[in-house]
């Protein structure tokens, strides 16, 4: 009987217990201890953002951004249809109208081309989602974003450490989120980061961060008490959760390295299979550098993806399917939106599957998967 395989399993990857342990020892276990600042600063330096603050979540990353933006009742908020909800949700929250944009038939990345037919006089920001870590189109969006001097936020939450004509991706907008949840490269189980590249954000958005409050200031003796100066709410993680991320992002290129072999493994070995089946396989522009964060094929048909799921299910393995267009969510509807909106939005969600996909996948285990697929003959 063969084990299952997971589509995702959380891995230690050296230090994690260690250096929660260490947290403990510190006497600092709340936001902004020592494992916090690390990792804080490590992705400063290492993609050149102004300020990284970690938060709880990528949402709560997204809704810090809607809050610095002061997105009010009626702004407008152009997003993907094929996203996550919080990428919009977070907006909505504030009252702001999601705009749905349909994507690339290639990258599946919000599509450029319709953007100037989604703007409106009341549009406040733009939000790609860098959808499987391969980038939107940044020199487009950016000039048209600056052209209507429109804020552009990056949903970056698959996309660390990838890459769009050499820049990292989420250093483009003004603002850009992360997500370290369990099904990301790198991740603390919940957690997220808010990367602010325009710094007249930066002091703000600390005390957004600090429920609302100038205590960071005062922890850094700029103020003798802290005091509660504008509407925020508590933002930041514990650093027993960072002292675990920090674990994970001094593995970072072993991880990487070894996300990369899974990901060039399902590529190289389903190719054949995948044209003779006249299905897809991810597409990554050469202006991309991923950072191998999903492996999704595309399906002819909805049957066929959902015989593909029912066939691997019986042999122990697990793929899945992806965002539905949240257009047609029942959000969506309240908001207008109605079939043929966004058609290959629709078309997509139906034929996406993503494949198990974890840097600790084994080789043999790999090997079960792809023979499974190949063996699948719509
Ligand atoms: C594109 C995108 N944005 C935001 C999120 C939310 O991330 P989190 O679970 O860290 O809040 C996700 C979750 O997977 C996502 O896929």
């Amino acid at each position: 009987m063969n084990s299952s395989i997971p589509f995702n399993k959380p891995e230690l990857s050296g230090n994690e217990i260690q250096y929660i342990r260490e947290a403990i020892d510190r006497g600092h276990i709340s936001g902004d201890g020592f494992f916090s600042k690390q990792c804080a600063q490590l992705l400063e330096r290492q993609l050149g953002v102004a300020k990284v603050l970690l938060t709880t979540s990528c949402t709560h990353a997204l809704e810090m951004a809607a809050l610095l933006l002061n997105i009010c009742p009626g702004d407008e908020v152009v997003v993907p249809s094929f996203t996550f909800v919080s990428t919009v949700n977070a907006f909505v929250l504030r009252g702001a109208v999601p705009i749905f944009a349909d994507i690339r038939p290639d990258t599946l990345n919000l599509d450029e081309a319709h953007l100037p037919r989604l703007l409106s006089e009341r549009t406040k920001a733009i939000v790609p989602v860098h959808y499987a870590g391969v980038g939107c189109e940044m020199d487009a969006i950016m000039r048209i974003a600056q052209a209507n001097e429109i804020s552009v936020v990056e949903d970056n939450a698959h996309a660390l450490f990838g890459k769009y004509r050499g820049k990292y991706l989420g250093t483009f907008g003004a603002l850009s989120t992360l997500s370290f949840h369990e099904t990301k490269n790198f991740t603390c189980g919940e957690g997220g980061a808010l990367l602010i590249n325009d710094a007249r954000f930066v002091e703000r958005a600390e005390i957004v961060r600090e429920k609302g409050t100038n205590r960071s200031r005062f922890f850094r003796g700029q103020v003798d008490k802290y005091t509660w100066v504008d509407i925020g709410s508590s933002f930041l993680p514990s650093d027993l959760l960072a002292a675990f991320l920090w674990a994970q992002f001094e593995n970072r290129e072993g991880i990487q390295r070894r996300r990369q072999v899974v990901w060039d493994r399902y590529q190289q070995h389903l190719q054949e299979w995948a044209a003779r089946q006249q299905v897809r396989l991810p597409f990554v522009p050469p202006v991309c550098e991923q950072p191998y964060h999903m492996f999704y094929i595309l399906l002819p048909s909805l049957e066929q993806r959902q015989a593909l799921i029912a066939h691997l299910k019986a042999r122990q393995i697990q793929a899945v399917f992806h965002y539905l267009p949240l257009h047609l969510s029942a959000m969506g509807k309240r908001f207008g939106g109605k079939p043929g909106d966004c058609p290959v939005t629709e078309d997509v969600s139906d034929r996406l599957l993503r494949l198990p996909f974890y840097s600790g996948l084994k080789e043999d285990d790999q090997s079960r998967i792809i023979e499974s697929i190949t063996q699948f003959c719509s």
